[in-house]
């Protein structure tokens, strides 16, 4: 299939995902259809469902419905996860639109991220045990990313390989899980199933540093900027602060470390730390990984498939330069 062909039909496809979405989050009540629907009806780029689609494509052919199926459990589960990560991190904006939990609450947030959570459960079982299985690891995976996040690392852990790992299970895991899950669904062989869930693991490792340092250099997120800088979240710009040579950047680590509730501080330590050389050092690092992550598709068959998955090591890169 030629690229263009190949991407309307991913589109086509995705198309579809998105009046499943709608339906997936209807429930009895129709408060709980409304707070369900507020974050999904706002948008967003559709990584995970577009991966999982893409991927089913490196087999020799899917079911139709099962595949719609495994996008909306990796959507869903996505989802969920922000609902529960802006009640974390007391975020205002999500997807360009308030935050869930400044609408409805915390506790409707925690609530709705959890029902979110139940119909992607009522998916994967459709698709039968061994989705079932990677779904519940990966999402066991993403809570303890999350909640390693919060407790720092251990005494003696090197606080950028922490870092790695906090990553690795908060974002990249459920990116791996929606290699795998198309993988799955396209019947491809063991050894491109390994392939493409390794890649998945690595593309999701810089979407995650991009999606970082977006917070810091673009205002266009439908996100609050610089919201991890005024939370305390150690992001590896902040983390290579502390390790720099410079003397300035440990003067800005400690002014940070000092918080930044104030407008003003706050405007200040993102213009300080957007002319300092850890930016480039972690534009160095998402280019590395990206590398990494290219150089696993080599036992893909060749393919509009693989092209598109190439070509996302780029457009994830890009996204913060
Ligand atoms: C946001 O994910 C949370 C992260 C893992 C960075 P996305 O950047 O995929 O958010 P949406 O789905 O496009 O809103
Ligand atoms: C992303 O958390 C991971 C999850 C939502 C599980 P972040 O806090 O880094 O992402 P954003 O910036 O709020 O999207
Ligand atoms: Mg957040
Ligand atoms: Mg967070």
């Amino acid at each position: 299939m030629a690229d263009e062909d190949f991407a309307q039909t991913i589109a086509d496809t995705l198309a579809i995902i998105e009046d499943k979405l709608t339906e997936a989050t209807v429930s009895q009540y129709s408060f709980v259809t409304q707070a369900a629907q507020h974050v999904v009806a706002a948008g967003g780029k559709r990584f995970r469902p577009a991966m999982v689609v893409i991927a089913a494509h490196l087999g020799s052919g899917f079911d139709l419905t099962r595949l719609i199926n495994a996008a909306l459990v990796m959507e869903l589960t996505h989802v969920a996860s922000l609902y529960h990560d802006d009640v974390m991190d007391e975020a205002d904006l999500r997807r360009g639109v308030t935050s869930a939990n400044r609408r409805y609450g915390n506790s409707t947030a925690i609530l709705v991220g959890d029902y979110l959570f139940a119909r992607a459960s009522s998916y994967v079982a459709m698709l039968g045990p061994e989705y079932v299985d990677l779904q519940a690891r990966t999402f066991a995976e993403l809570v303890e990313g999350q909640m390693a996040e919060t407790a720092g690392p251990e005494a003696g852990e090197d606080p950028i390989e922490h870092h790695f790992k906090v990553l690795a299970g908060k974002t990249a895991s459920l990116i791996r899980a929606s290699a795998l899950f198309g993988g799955m669904i396209g019947g491809v062989s063991a050894e491109v199933l390994d392939a493409v869930g390794r890649f998945g693991l690595e593309i999701g490792m810089v979407f995650q540093l991009s999606d970082d340092l977006i917070d810091i250099v673009s205002d266009k997120t439908g996100k609050t900027p610089g919201t991890d800088l005024r939370e305390g979240i150690p992001t590896l710009p902040t983390l290579l602060l502390r390790s720099s040579p410079s003397a300035s950047d440990h003067e800005l680590a400690a002014f940070i470390a000092g918080g930044l509730d104030d407008d003003g501080d706050l405007a200040q330590a993102l213009a300080r730390l957007r002319s300092s050389s850890v930016i480039d050092q972690t534009r160095d690092e998402i280019n590395r990984r990206a590398a990494v992550a290219r150089s696993y598709l080599s036992p893909l068959p060749a393919g509009a498939a693989k092209d598109a998955l190439d070509r996302l090591c780029d457009e994830v890169v890009t996204r913060s330069s």
